[in-house]
C-alpha cells in the first residue's frame, strides 16, 4: 500500500501485463498512465474484458487462456467487484490442469502478483481472498488466501464519474461490511478495529464523497478498504445471506438490498438476546451492541440504530415492493445457510419471514 503504479511496476519488472477491466476503464485518465507506465518497463500488455457483472465461470476459463496464450507474469485487476472476481480466479487457476473442471482442483499458490486499483468504494474485494463466479447458474464462492492482491492503489479520480446511485449504494455496501464483521461470530479485536475504522470514515468522509470531493473519495475508498480488510477475517452474516434475492427480484444494486437487510436485523437482534449462539455469549452480545454503538458515535444502542436508519433516509433511495405473496417464499426459501451461521442471533425461517416483511412494508 501507498506505492504509485509506476513504483509498484518497476518493482515486480514484468514482461507480459494482463489487464482485467471494465471497458469504461478506457476513459479514465489513470488507463493512459498505466499504458505509459508498462510501456516505461518495456513490458507488454493485454487486456482482458470478455466477463459480465456475475462473472461465469466460462469467462474465467477464457481468461485463463488469453493469460496463458501471452504468457503474462503479472495481473492488473481496475474494477468493482468482477473485475477483481475475475482476476483473482484467473491468478488461482492458471497453473491448473486445463482437462478438468477448475472450481474442483485444489488450488496450488503460485507467485504471480495482482495490482488492484478499485473503481467504487464499496466491495472491499481489493483486501479479501474471496472471488464469486456463476457456474451453470449457481454462485460459487471462490476462497484462497493467495488471491488477496499483493498491491493496492486507491484514485480518487475513478470515483468521479459514477452515476449518483452507484456511489449511494456502493458506500451502503461498504458500511454493511463494516457492521456484519463487527457483529459476526468470528470477530476478533483486530477484525472489529478494521470495522470501527471502515464506520468512523464513511460517516466523517460522506457528505465529501457524495459531494465528489478528492477528500471525500479518497476516504471512502480508504474505508471501503479497511471494510474489506475487516470481511476478509470475519465474512459478513445474515444481512448478506438475505439481500441475493432482493437483488434478483426487485432489482435492487447489492449494496442496497443489504443496507435494508441491516436496517431491520440490527434492532431484531437487539431485541431477541436470547437466541444468541456466539460462543461469548449474551453478556458479550450485549458489550458488543454497545461497542458498535460508540463506533457509530452514538451513546446508546437505540441512538445508533435510529442514526443508520436516517442515513438511509437521507440518500432517498426507492423501496422494493412486492408484486406477489409467493415472493415471501421465494425471498425465505432463498437465504443461504452458510452465511446465516456467522450471525450472531438465530434467525429461524419465521423470523426471516418476517425481517423480510417489514423491508417490503407489510408490517
Ligand atoms: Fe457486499
Amino acid at each position: 500500500m501507498g506505492r504509485s503504479i509506476e513504483q509498484i511496476l518497476e518493482k515486480e519488472n514484468p514482461k507480459s501485463v494482463l489487464l482485467v477491466c471494465g471497458k469504461s476503464f478506457h476513459h479514465q485518465e489513470l488507463y493512459k498512465r498505466l499504458l505509459g507506465a508498462i510501456e516505461g518497463v518495456g513490458a507488454s500488455i493485454t487486456e482482458f474484458m470478455d466477463f459480465t457483472p456475475n462473472p461465469k465461470y466460462e469467462s474465467v476459463v477464457e481468461g485463463v487462456e488469453v493469460f496463458l496464450a501471452n504468457r503474462c507474469d503479472f495481473i492488473i485487476a481496475a474494477g468493482g467487484g468482477s473485475a477483481m472476481d475475475v482476476a483473482k480466479c484467473i491468478k488461482l487457476f492458471w497453473n491448473m490442469d486445463k482437462k478438468e473442471n477448475y472450481l474442483k482442483q485444489k488450488i496450488t499458490e503460485n507467485k504471480v502478483p495482482i495490482l488492484a486499483i478499485p473503481t467504487t468504494a464499496g466491495t472491499g474485494s481489493e483486501a479479501t481472498q474471496f472471488a464469486v463466479i456463476y457456474y451453470e447458474g449457481t454462485k460459487q464462492s471462490v476462497s484462497h488466501k493467495s488471491c488477496i492482491p499483493d498491491y493496492v492503489v486507491l484514485e480518487p479520480s475513478l470515483l468521479e464519474s459514477l452515476p449518483a446511485y452507484q456511489k449511494k449504494v456502493t458506500m451502503l455496501d461498504a458500511l454493511c461490511h463494516a457492521i456484519e464483521s463487527y457483529w459476526s461470530v468470528h470477530a476478533t479485536d483486530t477484525s472489529k478495529q478494521y470495522a470501527v475504522e471502515a464506520i468512523q470514515k464513511i460517516l466523517r468522509h460522506r457528505k465529501g464523497y457524495l459531494q465528489n470531493t478528492e477528500e471525500g473519495n479518497r476516504g471512502m475508498l480508504q474505508a471501503a478498504n479497511v471494510a474489506g480488510c475487516a470481511i476478509n477475517l470475519t465474512q459478513t452474516t445474515a444481512g448478506h445471506a438475505m439481500c441475493y434475492k432482493l437483488t434478483t427480484l426487485y432489482g435492487l444494486s447489492h449494496g442496497h438490498a443489504a443496507a435494508l437487510c441491516v436496517q431491520v436485523l440490527w434492532p431484531y437482534m437487539v431485541t431477541h438476546g436470547e437466541d444468541c449462539v456466539d460462543p461469548r455469549g449474551t453478556a458479550y452480545l450485549q458489550t458488543m451492541f454497545q461497542g458498535l454503538s460508540e463506533a457509530m458515535g452514538c451513546k446508546h444502542v437505540e441512538e445508533a440504530i435510529a442514526k443508520y436508519r436516517d442515513l438511509l433516509k437521507e440518500l432517498s433511495l426507492p423501496s422494493p415492493v412486492l408484486k406477489e405473496e409467493k415472493e415471501l417464499t421465494i425471498l425465505k426459501t432463498s437465504v443461504n445457510p452458510v452465511r446465516l451461521k456467522n450471525n450472531p442471533v438465530k434467525l429461524s425461517e419465521d423470523a426471516i419471514e418476517g425481517l423480510y416483511r417489514e423491508i417490503l412494508h407489510l408490517v
